[in-house]
């Protein structure tokens, strides 16, 4: 977990059109991806197709924001997981705003993580308690819901490529209010990292649950990200409202770079073990 590459994703949500879109996707392309970083982009879907060519040959990878599990057709108005392919490496499946404004219960979301794999796109798989559910002491249990009903489908072999993000739906912005709303603190995105590999780790055995990558998300702004950053069980983190301007945005993804410990060398490695034993 500790000294691999910080992932920051944007989820621009229901945000720009089509132009708008792809400007923004141009000016962040402009800008040097820090070494030890990954950041994926999740566009509108409408978008993704121009951004996917004004993004080709950079390092900035691509996401859907949803999608559905039927691989074709009599869905009006839905877009499946072979439309993406070529399009988007990632998709996000099972975001609060899917989950309560949309209804989707795990067992849809156990069929989107499902149509993902078999589509050959890595799913970001959102999990998260309710401010009730919290309040009720729920945390543990709706985690461990929401990761095995989600990752049921998997071999262990597929839920290693899984990205868990812990969004607690209680601290996700409106998109405009991230500075001043609540915020998870760096030690509960801890302990909710710990319960979801636990999760991993009984169903799909330790090392499953170590290749696991889960991010926290929500009001996450430049300003608090360091303490989640630290922590070596937080692969990086999902950013909303702060992921629509790039001032707000770019520091986050410098940060990320600043947190993840510069790799030594092993030979580096034996002389620190040999100078302790001496
Ligand atoms: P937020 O959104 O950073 O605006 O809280 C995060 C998310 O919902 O993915």
């Amino acid at each position: 977990m500790g000294g691999r590459k910080k992932l920051i994703i944007a989820n621009w949500k229901m945000h720009f059109t089509v132009k708008q879109a792809v400007n923004y996707a141009s000016k962040l392309a402009a800008l040097p991806v820090p070494e030890g970083v990954s950041v994926i982009i999740a566009p509108p879907v409408i978008a993704l197709n121009e951004i996917a060519i004004k993004l080709d040959k950079t390092p900035l990878k691509l996401a859907a924001q949803n999608a559905y599990f039927q691989d074709e057709g009599a869905y009006t108005g839905e877009v499946s997981m072979p439309m993406l392919t070529g399009l988007a490496q990632y998709v996000l499946i099972g975001h609060s705003e899917r989950r309560h404004v949309f209804g989707e219960g795990d067992d849809v979301v156990m069929q989107k993580v499902a149509a993902a794999v078999r589509s050959g796109l890595r799913p970001i798989l959102c999990v998260g308690d309710t401010l009730l559910e919290r309040t009720n002491r729920h945390t543990t249990r709706v985690l461990h819901h929401q990761v095995v009903a989600g990752l049921s489908q998997l071999t262990a072999e597929e839920v290693a490529k899984v990205i868990i993000a812990y969004e607690p739906v209680w601290a996700i912005s409106n998109g405009h209010d991230y500075l001043h709303h609540a915020v998870a603190t760096p030690e509960e995105a801890v302990a909710a990292a710990a319960t979801i590999r636990h999760n991993v780790a009984v169903l799909y055995g330790a090392d499953t649950a170590q290749k696991v990558r889960v991010l926290y998300g929500a009001s996450v702004s430049a300003e608090l990200v360091n303490g989640f950053l630290k922590e070596p069980s937080i692969d990086g983190l999902l950013v909303g409202g702060a992921s629509l301007h790039k001032h707000a945005f770019w520091p986050i993804v410098e940060a990320a770079a600043q947190a993840t410990p510069t790799k030594i060398s092993v030979n580096q490695a034996k002389d620190k073990k040999k100078a302790k034993r001496a």
